[in-house]
């Protein structure tokens, strides 16, 4: 028999410490998340949950000082968005921007295109992209308009998902992937949740609404205060914070 010493890819955060503007967001934060698992990042309101996955992605406003930051051990610090993205990294945005002159259509087919390298034209994006917005319960009318501008708070969250079934990135950061949802909506993201994960990524709630996690298995959970982590656990973590 062979044992096969199967490295497992991870993204690792280590001693990030951010400010906004002189003001201390996050100090020396140590985080991995690892393929095949899922986390729960929690923390009150202004706990620095959205400052963490936009900093991992890269957002202008923050300051950051001496950090590392590694996908299976290869220094990422100085990427652009768009190189970490092809790298695997996806973050769902808590409030998602509308962009006026970019048709979905085009948007889709540009990501789609630039992660896989292909070619896809017009029309061969189109009956490619058709079927998986059926899945999602997206008329393909949407195609035709101006990127997220007017969507429904559901609708918007549906094209994150979409763009997860196409791009299939391995670390998925959902920042508030529930907020504006109501109940039957609620119920729907998180069976799509559900289908869209598997052995090949791992997801990484950002919540306080304990629901949306209820259908997926989750293996660790961080818990932000004061800049920092406070506490690490498995997912009995998350009943001690609900009754706390
Ligand atoms: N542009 C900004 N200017 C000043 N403070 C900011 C800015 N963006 C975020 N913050 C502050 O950073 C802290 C963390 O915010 P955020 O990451 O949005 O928290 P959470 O997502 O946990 O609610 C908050 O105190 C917030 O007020
Ligand atoms: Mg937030």
């Amino acid at each position: 028999m062979f044992l096969v010493n199967q490295k497992k890819s991870m993204l690792e955060i280590k001693n990030l410490t951010s400010y906004v503007q002189d003001k201390p967001i996050l100090k020396n934060v140590n985080l991995s998340f690892q393929i095949w698992k899922n986390y729960c990042i929690l923390g009150e309101n202004g706990s620095g949950k959205s400052s963490l996955a936009l900093t991992v992605m890269w957002h202008p406003k923050y300051e950051i000082t001496d950090w590392k930051i590694t996908v299976d051990w290869q220094e990422i610090n100085d990427m652009s968005p768009d190189q970490k993205a092809k790298l695997g990294i996806f973050l769902a945005f808590q409030n998602i921007p509308e962009i006026q002159w970019i048709k979905l259509f085009e948007y889709l087919r540009t990501i789609y295109n630039n992660s896989t390298w292909e070619n896809l034209t017009f029309l061969k994006f189109k009956n490619f992209i058709i079927p998986y917005m059926d899945e999602i319960w997206l008329n393909s009318e949407f195609l035709r308009r101006d990127l997220n501008v007017w969507f429904s708070w559901w609708e918007k969250r549906k094209i994150e998902l979409l763009q997860i079934k196409l791009l299939k990135p391995k670390y998925i950061f959902l920042d508030e992937i529930d907020s504006g949802l109501d109940v039957d909506a609620f119920k729907s993201i998180s069976k799509l949740i559900n289908q869209l994960n598997d052995k090949n990524n791992c997801f990484i709630f950002i919540t306080h609404h304990f629901e949306i996690i209820n259908n997926v298995n989750i293996d660790q959970v961080y818990v932000l205060k004061n800049w920092k982590v406070e506490e690490t656990g498995d997912k009995t973590l998350i009943e001690k914070i609900k009754k706390e």
